[in-house]
Formats: structure tokens, C-alpha cells, sequence
């Protein structure tokens, strides 16, 4: 053969192993190197190439190179053929059409392979670790508030909404504060004018809920409530509410203590230490208190500092923080909307939801509620 069949190939090509792509290569390789050395060595050094092309742009470069119809190297042996002998043509001929078609193989044959790399390389590896989404929560007063409406939904309790700027008739009148009376000092109301006020409770829904329905009556309150208070650790001037009132024949105040222990079990653990003691509210006759042992202190009182022992901030000194107000409902709330005292009794409390986070977690300060401090909030 005349021509030096390889001179069409670069000697730079990044060489393969054809053998990993065909299995048959070898024993192909030793038919050739018997029927026609030269050619034997073509397609050793194109099955090379063509399995070592690294990528498509590559692969169609050797192909043209090696099987292009017109100036590839398989071509232009053909195109010497007429000028061999009968024998020799026949030998290389033969020759000739084996490599073009096992070339043409190891070239499928890696294209097949490159397509399947590039797959693999964008497919999803479901072995990896996840990147795990940022998800928001609900305020931990809105668990706090939602973890109430179950438990009393559990009792049987539905609920009401009233409005946060409230008639001082509904807000104080109805509820059975005289006019003038001392009681309305301890509330620190901010006034829209002489009539209107922020509401200082949820307690004026239990009015309005009276005044719209018939008993019987058990429903939740839960909102906003403001107070011209001292702002410190343990008061601000807005903090949530949830009032509970239940009216019917027969309820007494053991239904009451009942609900409470129900509430405070759930709310804040079977080990919470709590208190019932009584005290006034001009709404509820008996009135009473409870109390759970103050969070930061455990009901000692001091508090160990930086500067040695001090009083605790949170209760302030007391060892005890008051988590809701109860009673029975005061006649006088059951005539202003038009009850029968002599029909009717009725039990009722109102909890703040700021004192009852407060307790569970051991939050020891209260504006933390409505700074919306990501670490804070993100630790519920
Ligand atoms: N409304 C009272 C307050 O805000 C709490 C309370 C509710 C007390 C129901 C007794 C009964 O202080």
C-alpha cells in the first residue's frame, strides 16, 4: 500500500480502550492483523481514537477523519483499490469493509456512552442530602392561642370575637363597675373619647355573646386587649387574652376548678405547681386567682445574678405569677344582658397568653413577644 493510511489521523488524539466498548474488539483486531497487516494497524489506531473522543464535538472530528465520506482515510483507501492487483484488491477489500463497519460500531458505540454521562451528570441524586427549605411558623403566641382553642374546643367550647375597640359600657359598664368605681383605675385604660375605649379584657365579649344568644353557653375569647401601663419585664401596654364563660342550670364553681386543672395539666404539665386563691373582680362573685410558681425563680423569689442573689425580676419577689383571673358570673352581668340570675349560673375566666409562654418556657421577659427577633421567635 502506497499511502501511509494513518496521516489523516492527529497524533494528539487522547486515545480509548475499545475493548470496554465492544467485546468483540480484540479477536476483530487479530482477523484484521492476519488478512492485511497495514490495515489491522488503521483500525487499531481508529478504534483508539474514536473510543477515546471525550466528547461529541470530538467524536464527529474523528469520524470525519477516519469514515467521512470523502477525504476520511477508509474512503480514500477505497478509492486506491483499481490500482491493485485482482488478489490484492479482493484481500483489502474485504478488509476495508470490515473496518469501516467495526469503526462504525466503537463510534455508536461511545456516542451511546457520552449521551449517558451527560445524563447521569444533570440527574437528580436522590443520595445526596437534601438543601432543606426556610419555613415559617406561626408567633409562638399563635400556638399558644391555637393550643388553647383545641383544648377547650375538646370541652365543647366554641369561639367568639368582639371588637378590640369596645364601648366603655360594654368594657366596664355591664360588667358591673359602678361608675367611678376604684376597680377601673386598676385596668389603665386608653381612651378613644368618652365613650369608646382599647378594650382592657376580652371579658366584654361575654356581654355581647349574651346579649345575641340564649343560654346555655360555652365559648372561648380570645384577642388583643391594651393597658396604659409601666412597661418592664413583666407588663406591656397590649398582651393577649382568652376569656372562657360557660352559662347553663347548675354550673358551679366545682365545674370551674375542674376546668382549670383541665387547662393548667394540659397547658404547662402534669407537674405544674399552681395556686387558687380568691380575690375581687366586679364581674365574678366568688372571684379567684390562679397561680403557677414563677418560671424563673421556682416560686423562691430571688434570683442568682451577675452581682450575687437578687429579687427576681419576673414576679418580683413574689415566687408566684398570676396566669388568670376566675369565678362564678356576678348576677348583676346576668341582668345587664337580660338573664335570669335565678335561671342561670355561670362560671367564667380570662388567662393572658404572654403569662402562660411565659411560665411553659421560662421566658423571663415580656417584650420579647413583639420585637419579632428571629431568635427568638425561631426557638418554638
Ligand atoms: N378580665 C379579667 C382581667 O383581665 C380576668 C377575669 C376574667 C377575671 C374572667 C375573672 C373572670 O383581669
Amino acid at each position: 500500500m502506497s499511502r501511509d493510511l494513518l496521516r489523516g489521523l492527529d497524533p494528539a488524539w487522547s486515545a480509548g480502550e475499545p475493548a470496554r466498548l465492544i467485546a468483540q474488539h480484540p479477536a476483530r483486531a487479530a482477523e484484521l492483523a492476519a488478512l492485511d497487516p497495514p490495515l489491522a494497524t488503521l483500525y487499531e489506531r481508529g478504534a483508539a481514537v474514536l473510543a477515546g473522543a471525550r466528547d461529541a464535538a470530538e467524536l464527529r472530528e474523528r469520524h470525519v477523519a477516519l469514515l467521512g465520506r470523502e477525504r476520511g482515510v477508509v474512503s480514500l483507501a477505497l478509492a486506491e483499490l483499481p490500482a491493485l492487483t485482482v488478489e490484492e484488491r479482493r484481500a483489502r477489500g474485504r478488509a476495508l469493509n470490515l473496518t469501516k463497519r467495526w469503526l462504525t460500531e466503537i463510534e455508536e458505540a461511545r456516542r451511546a456512552q457520552l449521551e449517558r454521562d451527560a445524563e447521569s451528570k444533570d440527574a437528580l441524586d436522590v443520595t445526596l442530602p437534601g438543601r432543606k427549605p426556610w419555613v415559617g411558623r406561626p408567633h409562638v403566641l399563635a400556638q399558644i392561642r391555637d393550643e388553647l382553642l383545641d383544648l377547650f374546643h375538646g370541652l365543647g367550647y366554641s369561639v367568639y370575637l368582639s371588637p378590640e375597640v369596645e364601648l366603655d359600657e360594654y368594657n366596664f359598664g355591664k360588667l358591673n363597675f359602678p361608675p367611678d368605681h376604684p376597680a377601673r383605675d386598676a385596668h389603665d385604660t386608653y381612651f378613644v373619647n368618652q365613650q369608646v375605649v382599647l378594650r382592657t379584657h376580652t371579658s366584654p365579649g361575654w356581654v355581647r355573646a349574651m346579649e345575641e344568644r340564649k343560654p346555655p353557653l360555652r365559648l372561648v375569647f380570645p384577642g388583643r386587649v391594651y393597658r396604659a401601663e409601666q412597661v418592664d419585664a413583666s407588663h406591656m401596654d397590649q398582651f393577649h387574652q382568652m376569656d372562657g364563660l360557660c352559662v347553663d342550670r347548675d354550673v358551679s364553681m366545682a365545674d370551674l376548678k375542674a376546668t382549670l386543672n383541665t387547662f393548667a395539666r394540659s397547658i404547662l404539665g402534669r407537674e405544674v405547681t399552681t395556686r387558687l386563691i380568691p380575690i375581687y373582680f366586679p364581674f365574678v362573685e366568688p372571684g379567684c386567682q390562679l397561680d403557677v410558681a414563677c418560671a424563673i425563680c421556682g416560686g423562691g423569689g430571688r434570683v442568682r445574678g451577675g452581682e450575687g442573689e437578687a429579687r427576681c425580676p419576673v414576679c418580683k419577689g413574689a415566687g408566684w405569677s398570676e396566669l388568670l383571673g376566675a369565678g362564678m358570673v356576678h348576677p348583676n352581668v346576668f341582668r345587664a344582658v337580660g338573664y335570669d340570675p335565678e335561671e342561670v349560673t355561670g362560671f367564667a375566666f380570662g388567662m393572658g397568653l404572654e403569662r402562660i409562654a411565659m411560665a411553659r418556657y421560662g421566658i423571663p421577659e415580656i417584650r420579647l413577644f413583639l420585637e419579632n427577633d428571629l431568635r427568638f421567635l425561631g426557638q418554638f
